[in-house]
């Protein structure tokens, strides 16, 4: 099967922050879960290029938009590999191949009769690059996004007749009730679209950088119609000489922030349905990560948190495991560095850390290095059972954190059956060596399950340490735990989380 996972593309004018690699980090999990499962995936990313804020930014510095992009695309696409992210295509909406297809595709809009020129007046924000209903906007004429004074914009526009869409958007919503996950959101966008749909302007006329309407080159498309559209584009070029709509397309997720809600779960099924395209899967929707102090980050507040400062000081792993762990996953929730650094002690360190040691540790010192060829315990086996099932359809319905909250109770279920087992009383005593040989085969067989359920999370320490265990296997089916264990080797192995000031 196939399945295509996106992040929303980043606007370039933005330095790359802790928002952009939460969004990334969520998708990387799903992909690389998806990709041991055997499932045949697609990992997009990219950059926002377009409209008027990029515009505005290379002007003060006196600068072409173009150059601005080309400077500024090159940061997020150096995020990727810092944060360990397997995307398989990162899409610039500068590409020329994009801009192509934005045209045909909206060209096709326009030849169904779903545009018409008219006169555009409301409150826009230059931010959002949006128009505001009156409805949305804040007392003092703000923004509700950005909280910034709006400005009243006049200007003749090509329309796209979304009004015409409500009665198809209300189907859809009534036959996919996961069409937009979580529920709350899904309501969210229903009742948006049962307040009744306005048409939505599609051009601009003042602007030039961005792409040419080509049925009326004096205007270039709306940037958000341009940016929507990368999730269908990209697939039509990222392989030179290979087309992989038909592969891949209708996406399977597109993962968002709650602010951009109304441009995914309403626009742009309207839109696809207007240019004849099949729409997505799901849309999910996650929350806000804010500061520590439940306020939202900001450097004036002084409670940012910096995924460059967690990487120097933590590692990548510890970075990507904080963020899927400690807010859930379509919730809103506080982070900080005393929280990645306590949960870095506790989790990383003392618990999947310390079993990971001490099971190679042991196996080394009272078998040199030999996992028994035998018979695992039930009573683990039994703690096991079911679990890499669960994990899968966990992430089937994109929740990273309970997966990983059902992995970490068995962590924690290892490291007890470590105490209770206490393989350094049966290593005194020659007539426990059966014993021993079953609990140190089965520690082995637990931390290589764990490990590969967790290998989405932080595929590089994972890596070592199966490499470690002598099994440098990530597929799915390495996770069940098996009833016997065969023989094996393992080689010792740096701590894989060392303690701070160490
Ligand atoms: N360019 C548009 C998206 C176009 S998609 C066709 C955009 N870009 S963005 O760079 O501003 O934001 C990208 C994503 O980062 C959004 O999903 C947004 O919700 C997310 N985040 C930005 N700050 C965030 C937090 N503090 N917490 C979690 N995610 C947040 O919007």
């Amino acid at each position: 099967m196939s399945f295509y996972v996106t992040t929303p593309i980043y606007y370039v004018n933005a330095q790359p922050h802790l928002g952009h690699a939460y969004t990334t980090i969520a998708c990387d999990v799903l992909a690389r879960h998806m990709r041991q499962r055997g499932e045949d995936v697609f990992f997009l990313t990219g950059t926002d290029e377009h409209g008027e804020p990029v515009a505005d930014a290379a002007h003060a510095l006196g600068i072409e938009p173009k150059e601005l992009a080309d400077r500024n695309a090159e940061r997020f696409k150096a995020l990727m590999p810092r944060l360990d992210v397997s995307n398989d295509f990162f899409i610039r909406t500068s590409d020329p191949e994009h801009e192509a297809r934005v045209q045909q595709v909206l060209q096709r809009v326009h030849d169904n009769g779903h545009v018409y020129k008219g006169l555009y007046e409301g409150w826009y924000c230059p931010r959002c690059a949006d128009f505001k209903v009156e409805n949305e906007i804040l007392e003092g004429n703000l923004c509700p996004i950005h909280e910034i004074e709006l400005v009243r914009e006049k200007e003749e526009n090509w329309f796209f007749r979304l009004s015409t869409f409500q009665g198809p958007l209300e189907q859809l919503y009534a036959e996919r009730p996961d069409f937009v996950m979580p529920r709350r959101h899904f309501n969210e966008a229903s009742a948006f679209i049962a307040q009744g749909l306005q048409d939505v302007s599609l051009s601009r006329a003042r602007l030039k950088w961005g792409v040419t309407v080509p049925w009326d080159p004096s205007h270039v498309f709306y940037v958000w119609f341009d940016a929507l559209l990368n999730y269908y584009t990209a697939l039509g070029y990222a392989r030179p000489g290979e087309d992989l709509t038909d592969r891949y397309w209708p996406a399977t997720y597109h993962v968002i922030g709650k602010d951009i809600l109304k441009f995914h779960t309403v626009f742009w099924p309207a839109m696809l349905m207007a240019a004849d395209i099949q729409v997505p899967d799901h849309v999910f929707v996650h929350g806000f990560l804010l500061g520590s102090d439940g306020r939202k980050m900001s450097k004036s507040l002084g409670n940012v948190l910096d995924p460059f400062e967690v990487i120097d000081e933590l590692g990548t792993d510890a970075l990507r495991f904080y963020l899927m762990r400690d807010v859930a996953f379509g919730s809103d929730g506080g982070v900080g560095m005393d929280a990645v650094r306590a949960r870095y002690e506790a989790e990383l360190a003392n618990e999947y850390g310390n079993l990971a040691s001490r099971t190679l540790a042991m196996i080394l010192r009272y078998r040199d290095g030999n996992v028994p060829a035998t018979a695992t315990d039930s009573e683990l086996t039994a703690e096991f059972d079911g679990l890499p099932e669960h994990v899968a359809s966990l992430l089937d319905r994109a929740e990273p954190t309970q997966a990983l909250e059902a992995i970490w109770q068995r962590v924690r279920r290892c490291n007890r059956y470590v105490e209770e087992r206490a393989p350094w009383v049966l290593a005194r005593d020659g007539g426990s060596a059966p014993q021993l040989d079953q609990t140190l085969a089965s520690l082995a067989a637990g931390v290589r399950s764990l490990s590969v359920l967790l290998h989405p999370y932080m595929p590089a320490s994972t890596a070592r340490l199966l490499d470690a265990l002598g099994e440098p296997e990530f597929a799915y089916s390495h996770a069940s735990f098996p009833a016997s264990v065969n023989e094996g080797r393992v080689s010792p192995l740096e701590p894989l989380f060392p303690k701070r000031g160490q």
